[in-house]
């Protein structure tokens, strides 16, 4: 935290362009308060795939890997939102979690999870225990599901969404508080 601003990174599950959880993620940055500065990590498609013999003691990481560490370094909080597929996490986002369970910044730091189908319980619940196994704090105030209902929104229409908005803004203030 630098001079009272909280930074929280945001990482989507989906690599779509046109990404649900990715808009989620944006519609976050549209309704986050000043004192809320949000980046978004948008790397996992470049990382290669992980490998323990590329991230053995002495080895410099990959130039990819070294940017998903430094973004998570620079950041309080963490919030996700992932989409489900076939019951697991989407192996993307997988492997991205791969190449942080050795970062020594990751270890409790707040994690919040955001979920757009809330009938979709596999890879929240996966998440939940992978990122408890990563030593993170996963954030129950800032770990929701929106009733997004199969809608295909823009960032700017969930932020001015009566039911979605709400949520998001009450996702990112759990986060927030987590971390003061
Ligand atoms: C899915 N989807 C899906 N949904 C679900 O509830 N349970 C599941 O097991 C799966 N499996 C699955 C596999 C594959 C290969 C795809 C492409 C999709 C639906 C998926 O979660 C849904 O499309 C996402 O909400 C799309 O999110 P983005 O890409 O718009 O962010």
């Amino acid at each position: 935290m630098t001079s009272g601003v909280i930074s929280v990174l945001t990482i989507s599950g989906s690599l779509r362009a046109a990404s649900s959880n990715r808009n989620a993620l944006d519609a976050v940055e549209l309704l986050a308060p000043p004192a809320v500065r949000i980046s978004h990590y948008r790397g996992l498609g470049e990382l290669l795939h992980f490998n323990p013999d590329l991230d053995a003691e002495g080895m410099t990481p990959p130039s990819s890997v070294a940017l998903l560490r430094a973004a998570v370094m620079a950041a309080d909080a963490v919030m996700i939102c992932s989409p489900e597929y076939a019951h697991g996490v989407p192996g993307s986002l997988k492997n991205g979690l791969d190449w942080l369970v050795s970062d020594l910044h990751l270890p409790g730091k707040p994690i919040g999870l955001l979920n757009l189908s809330p009938r979709s319980t596999h890879a929240q619940e996966s998440l939940r225990e992978i990122l408890t196994t990563m030593s993170t704090r996963v954030i129950s105030e800032a770990s929701l599901a929106l009733p997004l209902s199969g809608r295909r929104l823009s960032a700017e229409a969930m932020a001015a969404d009566p039911v979605l908005a709400p949520l998001l803004r009450e996702s990112l203030a759990g986060l927030v508080a987590a971390v003061r």
